[in-house]
């Protein structure tokens, strides 16, 4: 039932919603999400989340993941920071991330947030165009 509830939140909230394992794993993947990099929850889902970003990021995503499981240091989680994100298709957008941490039967999920920063980019380009 609860799982079903989770369903029908995710299929609503405006904002992408990522789940992922501690060793970046994602297990779910929002209806919003879907539009956003243009995969499908099924195609990603046991796909490691760095599929989602550039591949400078890409290439490091582990260890920033590894460093906090380690240090306990929070670069993102409760702060949030504006990245970049890949779509399916290889183009790249700017997007503010937000993480959290839960438990979930004993095991540490992290949950992302991400709001699509494309159309605010754009109204501060055509701004910057009539000043
Ligand atoms: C850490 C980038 C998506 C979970 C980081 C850091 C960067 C980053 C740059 C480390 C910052 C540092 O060490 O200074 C990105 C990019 C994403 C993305 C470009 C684009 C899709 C996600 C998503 C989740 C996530 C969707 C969770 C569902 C984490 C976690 C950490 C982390 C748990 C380590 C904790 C922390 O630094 O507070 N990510 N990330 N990331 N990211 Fe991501």
């Amino acid at each position: 039932r609860s799982e079903l509830h989770l369903r029908s939140i995710l299929a609503t909230v405006p904002d992408a919603m990522i789940v992922i394992d501690e060793r970046g794993v994602i297990l779910s993947f929002s209806s919003a999400a879907e539009r956003l990099f243009g995969y499908s929850e099924a195609e990603v889902v046991g796909a490691n989340v760095d599929i989602l970003m550039p591949p400078s990021d890409a290439a490091r995503h582990d260890r920033y993941i590894a460093h906090y499981r380690e240090t306990g240091e929070r670069r993102i989680i409760g702060i949030g920071r504006i990245v970049v994100g890949q779509r399916r298709d290889g183009t790249e957008f700017p997007m503010k991330l937000s993480v959290g941490e839960a438990n979930s039967d004993g095991h540490r999920i992290f949950t992302g947030f991400i709001h699509d920063l494309t159309e605010q980019q754009h109204a501060e380009l055509r701004l910057k165009e009539l000043q």
